[in-house]
């Protein structure tokens, strides 16, 4: 088995050409539109989303050629959330992936619709996942709007704006990072089991791995955001608290946060028993996102 450093850029590149293949060329009309599409699609990005379904399909004893579609289609919706979180109207950042963000480099108006075209051809890509005998094409679009609607992924965002400035309790932000981050990460490796035609059992076993990890992932992104510079992170660093954002840190300090990283991964590794050594990648891939510095 080839060691983490390996897999990971493996995956990466994998999924890289896929989405080049999937998205319209920067060529296609009109071209501002696919233009600014791909820009923050190849600014850079760990493609964790698309690795953990890839792993999950792995796990679940499937092909990981199985889950590109699935996988690329998460990367874009995250992408797109992206954009649109970066939007002078939102967290209002002008660097993301060590890059300039879409709309400074095309305009508030231009990124809100990239960002709009990113989302629509994730469920064109997903519609393109193979079918077999437990789960359906319906059932991965049913999956990747779940993660993605405005209970999730949205509703999310909408709580995250309106706790700016305010106290939250521990519970309300746990509510936040569930909607806002954790879902769509439960739906990546969830989309890896169904193409892999995986057991009910399994899945559910998934989507606790899923919904930990995600935690843990966001109360990483808050203590990162205040312990590392803007140049490791490729985005900048310090807004949260410049914007007294309801985050980890700012509830809990510094070093509750980490402890409570910690255990939301012990947590997610618990889950994946059942899947004994073939749940050898996303055990790797959960311990790296917890020491992880960007
Ligand atoms: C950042 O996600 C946004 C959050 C949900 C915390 P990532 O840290 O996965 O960002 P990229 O994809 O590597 O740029
Ligand atoms: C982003 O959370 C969550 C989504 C985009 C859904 P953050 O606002 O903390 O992400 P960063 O820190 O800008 O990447
Ligand atoms: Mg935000
Ligand atoms: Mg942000
Ligand atoms: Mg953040």
């Amino acid at each position: 088995m080839p060691d983490l450093k390996t897999y990971l850029k493996r995956q990466q590149r994998m999924i890289d050409a896929a989405l080049r293949r999937y998205l319209p060329r920067e060529s296609a009309r009109p071209a501002t539109v696919h233009r600014a599409m791909r820009h923050p699609v190849f600014a850079g990005g760990k493609r964790l989303r698309p690795i953990l379904c890839l792993a999950a399909a792995e796990a679940c004893g499937g092909e990981s050629a199985d889950a590109v579609a699935p996988a690329c289609a998460l990367e874009l919706i995250h992408t797109y959330s992206l954009v649109h979180d970066d939007l002078p109207c939102m967290d209002n950042d002008d660097l993301r992936r060590g890059h300039p963000t879409t709309h400074v480099v095309f305009g508030d108006n231009v990124a809100v619709l990239a960002g709009d075209g990113l989302l629509t051809e994730a469920f064109a890509i997903i519609a393109q996942a193979p079918e077999c005998r437990r789960f359906k094409t319906r059932d991965y679009v049913t999956e990747l709007a779940w993660a993605s609607d405005s209970r999730r992924l949205i509703g999310g965002q909408i709580l995250d704006l309106e706790g700016e400035g305010r106290d939250l309790t521990k519970a309300q932000l746990v509510r936040i990072h569930e909607a806002k981050t954790a879902a769509l990460l439960t739906s990546s490796v969830r989309l890896g089991g169904m193409v892999a035609n995986t057991t009910p059992e399994r899945l559910e076993a998934l989507s606790e791995f899923g919904k930990s990890l995600g935690l843990a992932f966001q109360v990483i992104d808050d203590i990162l955001d205040v312990t590392q510079s803007t140049e490791q992170l490729g985005k900048t660093a310090g807004k949260d608290q410049a914007v007294s954002k309801a985050t980890y840190p700012a509830i809990l300090g510094l070093e509750k946060s980490r402890k409570e990283a910690q255990r939301l991964t012990r947590k997610a590794l618990k889950a994946l028993k059942p899947f004994g050594r073939k749940a050898g990648r996303l055990d790797q891939i959960a311990h790296y996102l917890l020491d992880r510095e960007y």
